[in-house]
């Protein structure tokens, strides 16, 4: 009794001591990482030269060249700002949030290696910083970057649509949105690389991030009145949504983080799914893999322990210490080290799970999470443990200390400067690989929202029925995919047009928008004057359609009558006009 009474005073202390000093480090490296995140944004960023207003550099170095902007970065690092905007923290952050707006506008419009708009273009992963395409060999596509754009763009929309400014979202976000969750819709189902470019699979954060993508965006989608697109994605989501539960190993407890690539799967990959698809309203559903959710835990318990006895810097701490983690201990880059972002992000999903257990005011231990709580407690077993009891006071306790100790891990490891490279050193921890990379500073800014018990957005995650088997089909959607039942129709019109004005086509199908006179499909000018866009439409139907064109905002229509033709019943089909 004496000695498990010193031994908790013991503990309280040096934890209480550790809370302080993580406490006292993140007040100044967020107000350092909100300037150096701020500082890597064009057009007047101090360390973005050459970066066109809105664009993210990933990181300001030459060597490694990190001079580009990467589709995901940018929007994971927006997501941050955005959110932060919205809780009104930062009032000035708005005429960023538009330059991105804008930036995202014509960049969703660059023809590049990947394709163009209309056929694949917008899974393409990097940019220069001017917005033209790059054109060198790359891991392409990569399929998380439109559905994680889609997230940011949405969040900026709903706070908006709170403000009473609906008129504009529909106007200005909305058909950026659409163009990109057709694309999530019509491709969740193609291989692409994975968030580190290497493994060319599925990719568990990809189809995570897909899967939240499309829910919110069918809530979005129904908000603005937009119903054509609302059955295509919530019927994909739910396909997603039931391949999602493929990645989970049950033999070995944790999410397996590619579908290829030959390595053992344990990744930064899971965790970084877990806190970029938060949803405190799904408490700790396992389904969605929320932070709390039972395999979510286990998963994370297996991938940190993977990086104890490799890294010199770790010492081989045991569990429940808390070590350095990188992004998959097959690692090679730059010789393997330990990265800032998935280092916080391990504390990021504890501290997400704080905040539900907190809010339900119990915890569930389950036979697949067991392993995860026994660090914290050996003599735990399975149950649920309501907040007054003494476990669940024991269990969250440690868990707050073992989630400060990752910070603490990083803070060990920030130069007196406070700035944050990509990596840091397997064996002395000193800084390596690309200078203030962005993505570093907005792991700490996202790390301590969730700290301070305020992460997470309503996504739609709670509630959500595995369908009972998966399917692919049933795309609701038209760009760049395909599915049974449907044919690839090119058409291709003769239009002069001057410079800024666009050509899009509208017509009687869902996958022609309905007749949408803000309809979002561009036709591509790559062989001007004559302009063509490939659309998947249902098989033998008939059907009329309108070529349209759209000049600083204003539509014009064809003249009367509605073009009409029916589509064959399989293979391809082009249809040869002339605008008038
Ligand atoms: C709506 O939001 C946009 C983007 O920030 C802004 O330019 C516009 O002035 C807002 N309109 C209203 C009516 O608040
Ligand atoms: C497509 O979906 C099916 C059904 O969930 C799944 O078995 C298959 O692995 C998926 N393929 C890709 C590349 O996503
Ligand atoms: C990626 O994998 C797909 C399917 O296996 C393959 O068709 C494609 O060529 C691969 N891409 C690259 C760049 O290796
Ligand atoms: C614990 O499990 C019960 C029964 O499955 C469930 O209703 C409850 O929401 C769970 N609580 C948490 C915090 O996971």
């Amino acid at each position: 009794m004496r000695f498990l009474l010193l031994t908790g005073l013991w503990f309280g202390a040096s934890a209480w001591a550790q809370s302080s000093a993580v406490s006292s480090y993140l007040a100044t490296e967020s107000v350092i990482a909100k300037a150096g995140l701020l500082a890597n944004i064009g057009p007047s960023g101090s360390k973005a030269s050459g970066a066109v207003s809105g664009v993210v550099v990933a990181a300001p170095s030459t060597n490694p060249d990190y001079i580009f902007t990467w589709t995901r970065d940018s929007a994971l690092v927006f997501k941050a700002i955005i959110d932060s905007f919205a809780r009104g923290e930062d009032a000035t952050l708005r005429t960023s949030i538009d330059q991105y707006v804008a930036a995202q506008k014509i960049q969703q419009q660059v023809s590049n290696p990947s394709g163009t708009v209309s056929s694949g273009g917008l899974g393409e992963p990097k940019f220069n910083v001017d917005l033209s395409a790059f054109t060198g060999a790359w891991g392409r596509p990569q399929r998380d970057g439109p559905a994680l754009r889609a997230t940011a763009l949405i969040s900026y929309g709903n706070s908006l649509i709170s403000a009473s400014n609906t008129s504009y979202v529909l106007a200005n976000i909305w058909p950026l949105v659409k163009l990109d969750l057709d694309y999530v819709a019509a491709n969740w189902n193609q291989t692409g690389f994975d968030l580190w470019e290497e493994v060319n699979s599925s990719s568990f954060f990809t189809t995570a991030v897909q899967h939240r993508a499309l829910r919110q965006g069918a809530a979005f989608a129904t908000a603005l009145g937009q119903t054509a697109s609302v059955a295509g994605y919530t019927t994909q989501a739910a396909n997603v949504l039931c391949f999602l539960q493929s990645y989970w190993n049950p033999s070995q407890g944790y999410i397996t983080a590619n579908t290829g690539g030959g390595r053992s799967g344990k990744d930064a990959n899971t965790a970084l799914a877990s806190i970029h698809t938060f949803d405190p309203t799904a408490g700790c559903d396992a389904a969605t893999f929320q932070p709390c959710s039972d395999k979510a835990l286990s998963s994370l318990k297996v991938y940190v322990d993977s990086f104890r006895s490799i890294y010199t810097v770790n010492s081989a701490v045991a569990s429940p210490g808390a070590v350095a983690t990188g992004r998959y201990p097959e690692d090679s880059y730059f010789g393997g080290n330990p990265w800032y972002l998935a280092t916080m992000a391990v504390a990021e999903q504890l501290y997400d799970a704080l905040i539900v257990w907190k809010a339900q005011g119990s915890l569930n231990v389950t036979s697949t999470s067991l392993a995860f709580f026994q660090q914290f407690s050996s003599a735990v077993t399975v149950g649920t443990y309501a907040s007054t009891t003494a476990t669940f006071t024991t269990l969250t306790t440690a868990i707050a200390n073992q989630a400060d100790g990752f910070v603490a891990i990083v803070q060990e490891f920030t130069p007196s400067t406070g700035s944050l490279s990509e990596q840091y050193s397997r064996s002395n921890g000193a800084q390596l690989s690309a200078n203030d990379l962005t993505w570093s500073y907005a792991s700490i800014l996202t790390a301590v929202t969730a700290r301070n018990g305020l992460a997470g957005d309503n996504w739609g995650a709670a509630g959500l029925v595995v369908p009972s088997s998966c399917s692919t089909s049933g795309t609701g959607s038209s760009s760049g995919g395909g599915s049974s039942g449907t044919v690839a129709v090119t058409f291709k019109v003769t239009a002069t047009t001057t410079f800024g004005e666009n050509i899009y086509l509208t017509g009687s199908d869902d996958a022609l928008e309905d007749w949408s006179p803000t309809s979002t499909l561009i036709l591509s000018a790559a062989t001007y004057p004559v302009w063509s866009i490939t659309v998947n439409l249902p098989a033998s139907t008939a059907l009329q359609y309108k070529y349209i064109r759209i000049f600083n905002g204003v539509t014009t229509w064809e003249s009367d009558p509605n073009n009409a033709f029916t589509t064959v019943a399989s293979g391809t089909q082009t249809l040869t006009d002339t605008w008038r």
